[in-house]
């Protein structure tokens, strides 16, 4: 782990999309799964777990049953043959090279029960909130390793497809893909706000 702040974590992470074949160390790996348990979770609970996607494991059948339930999408929406395509080719290297992936998914298990829907509703949406502080930990973490990582958000598009993939427990739902590992290409970058520009005031 380096020596670097909190501070330089957070303004130096950047998604990053295109890794060196270089493997990911277990010793690093775990490491990221220890920062994501210690997020805040809604009551206590850590309602996420992460599958660990190796390099050994069946990536291509991820991306064809992804890619095509992607594509019907995509096609539905009115997008052309060629730039399907393209987009379906890029996200299948990105997830075929990585050398890390996770695979992030809320556990539902863990979570209270209410009669209605609309507390149902925030129940869950808890459990995502949370998620996104366990993934952002991970991030952060990577950061420190000197690894790099750039968010996907695929699998919430159809969850029961690659849930159906891994033959993952119906209470798993797939959120991401956290592919992981060092640095090929910089990334472009799209201009961030202002602290500021973020806030908003109420009358007094
Ligand atoms: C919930 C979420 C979903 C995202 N999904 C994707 C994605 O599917 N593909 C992608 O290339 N980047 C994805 N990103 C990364 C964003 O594009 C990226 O964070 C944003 O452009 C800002 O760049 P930075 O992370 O380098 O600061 C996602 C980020 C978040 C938080």
């Amino acid at each position: 782990m380096m020596d670097i702040s909190l501070h330089d974590a957070i303004y130096t992470r950047q998604s990053v999309r295109r890794f060196l074949d270089t493997p990911i160390a277990e010793a690093d790996c775990d490491s990221l799964l220890a920062a994501a348990a210690q997020a805040p979770s809604p009551h206590g609970r850590q309602p996420w777990r992460f599958v660990v996607i190796g390099t050994g494991t069946p990536r291509e059948r991820l991306c064809d049953a992804m890619s095509s339930e992607w594509q019907s999408q995509l096609g539905n929406d009115g997008s052309d043959a060629n730039s399907i395509a393209i987009r379906l080719a890029a996200s299948r290297a990105r997830i075929t090279s990585a050398p890390l992936l996770f695979l992030p998914c809320v556990d539902l298990s863990v979570l209270d029960h209410y009669p209605d829907a609309q507390r149902q509703q925030s129940e869950y949406l808890m459990a995502v909130q949370s998620i996104g502080c366990a993934i952002q930990n991970m991030l952060l973490t990577a950061v420190a390793l000197g690894i790099h990582s750039g968010w996907m958000c695929a699998p919430l598009f159809c969850g029961e497809t690659v849930r159906k993939v891994f033959d993952l427990d119906a209470q798993l739902i797939p959120q991401a893909l956290i592919p992981f590992g060092y640095m090929a290409q910089s990334p472009m970058r799209r201009p961030k706000r202002s602290g500021s520009s973020l806030r908003v005031n109420v009358n007094e």
